[in-house]
């Protein structure tokens, strides 16, 4: 890549575009769509005579001028010029053609911290610890240039090769300017912006303004969702979420760590002046001493191993010891495998009958378009700490359709393929691994290898000659 790559921090914009100006599309090969916002595409590309790969983000100038967005492509360009910082993405250079605006930034390899989030649905103590840690020191960085990131959420911390993150995304970021902006923890002026609205603080909904604190708020909400699996504010609707977020109307599931639950109550104050690690509590050398963070070395955080992405998953076999009751010894009772489910698979005269059958006795029937039903049962479905009833309809096509039992709606399907592959792990507790998520499950009536075997059979008639 051009020698802008080591450019330093205070390198200024005029000397920027001169050197910049030499690149154009031409100067790389364009790759895959990696990421795709509502005012921009990130290709993989790849600069031709290095070979280096980077990622390109593309604005249409059209569009940013239609829908009145200069001044958050202005913002982001000046908020990634500022930094220099391994834990946020690099801008390598910018230039334009007739049509649209190109960023080379760094590439971050690992992708979206949420994706790993989706597949395990919740991070144990130890990952969470340290994707914290990091996003502290970004964030003490980020505030002592003046700059609010604004828009924190998993889906805008990214990972680089080895698994250490990238902060990005900085459309919408506030850069204080004055000195007394900088330094009161307000910022002043008011704002028509608010970030997504599930990680949104209280000060931003109320008052529009947002400070420094703010993206601790975030921060609290970051650290409930890894160890639980979801936010702590979520509504029907965003103003449902905006509600509960000035109301501070949320609760730790079962089985939440103390120690994190003392640091995220901490984190979520309605006031951002009382907010551990805002200035007014002894800024970040104070959040930094929660007993959370007792493990941490933060000084040396860039040269730790990141440690292996786990489920925080109290029942599993992650945490034996919450195994309870007789579920939780280890084998099967042999009388329940004796049964075997051989149905389904039938002639297309039988097929027929028992789908009219069907469509005349389950009360499901609705809800599988017209498939035939192999098994069917409640399941708990759990997302980290969460767990929902589900009615599981596992059918041919082949289909594993979940709907609310109470409600009567169908909540989703998990995604067949030749790489879906279930796991018992007890007599309750069976997996079914896919590419993009592990679905971690639960039968109340302790029949999970039933479950396995039968998604087994289905998965041998479909994909067994493959
Ligand atoms: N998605 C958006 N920006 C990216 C980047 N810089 N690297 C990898 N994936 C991305």
């Amino acid at each position: 890549m051009s020698d802008s790559t080591s450019r330093p921090a205070s390198v200024s914009e005029s000397t920027t575009e001169k050197r910049l100006a030499k690149k154009t599309p031409n100067d790389f090969i364009f790759g895959k769509v990696i990421g795709e916002g509502s005012y921009s595409t990130v290709y993989l590309a790849k600069e031709v005579g290095t070979n280096r790969e980077v990622a390109i983000k593309v604005l249409e100038k059209k569009h940013i001028m239609r829908e009145k967005k200069n001044e958050y492509v202005m913002r982001e360009k000046e908020v990634l010029t500022k930094l220099n910082h391994p834990f946020f993405i690099q801008l390598y250079c910018t230039f334009q053609d007739v049509d649209r605006l190109y960023f080379v930034l760094s590439y971050a390899r690992q992708g979206e911290l949420l994706y790993y989030l989706h597949k395990l649905a919740s991070f144990d103590m130890e990952c969470t610890r340290f994707y914290c840690s990091e996003i502290i020191v970004a964030l003490e960085y980020l505030h002592s240039l003046g700059i609010i990131h604004r828009d924190l959420k998993p889906e805008n911390i990214l990972l680089n090769d080895e698994m250490h993150i990238q902060i990005t995304d900085f459309g919408s970021a506030k850069i204080l300017k004055s000195d007394s902006e900088r330094t009161t923890s307000n910022s002043g002026r008011r704002n028509s912006f608010v970030g997504t609205a599930q990680y949104v603080s209280p000060e931003i909904l109320t008052s529009k303004t947002a400070c420094y604190s703010s993206d601790l708020w975030a921060l609290g909400c970051i650290i409930y969702q890894f160890l639980s699996g979801l936010p702590p504010f979520r509504g029907l609707h965003e103003y449902q979420t905006f509600q509960r977020i000035v109301k501070l109307d949320y609760e730790f599931p079962e089985g939440f760590n103390a120690t994190a639950k003392d640091l995220v109550e901490k984190l979520l104050v309605i006031d951002p002046t009382k907010r551990l690690g805002s200035q007014e509590m002894g800024g970040y050398a104070e959040l930094k001493k929660h007993e959370f963070f007792k493990e941490t070395d933060w000084e040396n955080l860039t040269k730790t191993k990141a440690p292996p992405l786990v489920p925080y998953l109290p029942g599993t076999s992650h945490n034996p010891e919450m195994w309870s009751g007789h579920d939780s010894r280890p084998g099967f009772d042999d009388k329940r495998l004796v049964e075997i489910i051989s149905d389904g698979f039938l002639s297309e005269d039988e097929r027929v009958k028992q789908l009219q059958d069907q469509a005349k006795t389950n009360d499901y029937h609705r809800f599988v378009e017209s498939n035939l039903v192999l098994k069917q049962g409640l399941i708990d479905k759990r997302k980290g700490l969460f767990s929902r009833r589900r009615m599981f309809l596992l059918t041919e096509g082949p289909h594993l359709y979940y709907v609310d039992p109470v409600k009567k709606v169908l909540k989703g399907e998990i995604p067949w393929s030749k790489d879906l592959r279930p796991e018992a792990k007890n007599f309750k507790i069976f997996f079914i691994h896919t590419p993009n998520r592990t679905y971690y499950l639960e039968d109340p009536e302790s029949r999970s290898e039933e479950w396995v075997r039968k998604i087994n059979e289905v998965w041998k008639h479909y994909y067994g000659n493959q």
